[in-house]
């Protein structure tokens, strides 16, 4: 079979409940994430310019939503490459370990929430941008 150039990541809209008193966001595992959630980080107090990320993994899937502000996703898989604006906690994007990803433009208020299929694996990671193409180039 011929392999897709597609970035296999995606934006997905999640509903968001609301009455008279306010706001409140679902994400379940397996279910609007496709895969068990094993941990759970997020990222705030990020300084202006800053840029993070800059890895690709070899297992790990990721969702990412912001609950407050926004930022944004560069992605990259190789072949194509795409920039995700995260401007609402109705969106959630589900990142999958073959693209490259970095965040950036992030708003002073954003806490860009992380739920990962796998616990913290320094070893799941690839830093280095040759080792990544070594990786996923095949
Ligand atoms: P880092 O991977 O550098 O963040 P980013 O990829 O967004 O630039 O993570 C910062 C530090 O936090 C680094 O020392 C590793 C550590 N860390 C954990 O201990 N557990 C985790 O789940 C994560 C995501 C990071």
């Amino acid at each position: 079979m011929m392999k897709s150039n597609e970035i296999e990541s995606r934006l997905v809209e999640i509903s968001v409940l609301g009455d008279e008193r306010g706001l409140l966001t679902v994400i379940e595992e397996n279910n609007t994430v496709p895969f068990d959630i094993k941990r759970v980080f997020y990222i705030h107090g990020t300084q202006e310019g800053v840029r993070r990320g800059f890895h690709g993994h070899h297992k790990t899937r990721q969702a990412l939503v912001v609950v407050a502000g926004s930022c944004k996703v560069f992605l990259d898989n190789l072949t194509r490459q795409t920039d995700i604006l995260l401007d609402s906690p109705q969106k959630i994007l589900i990142l999958e370990p073959n693209d490259w990803h970095e965040m950036y433009d992030f708003s002073t208020d954003c806490v860009l929430l992380v739920l990962a299929s796998h616990l913290y694996d320094p070893e799941d990671y690839i830093r280095d941008y040759q080792l990544f193409k070594e990786v996923y180039s095949s």
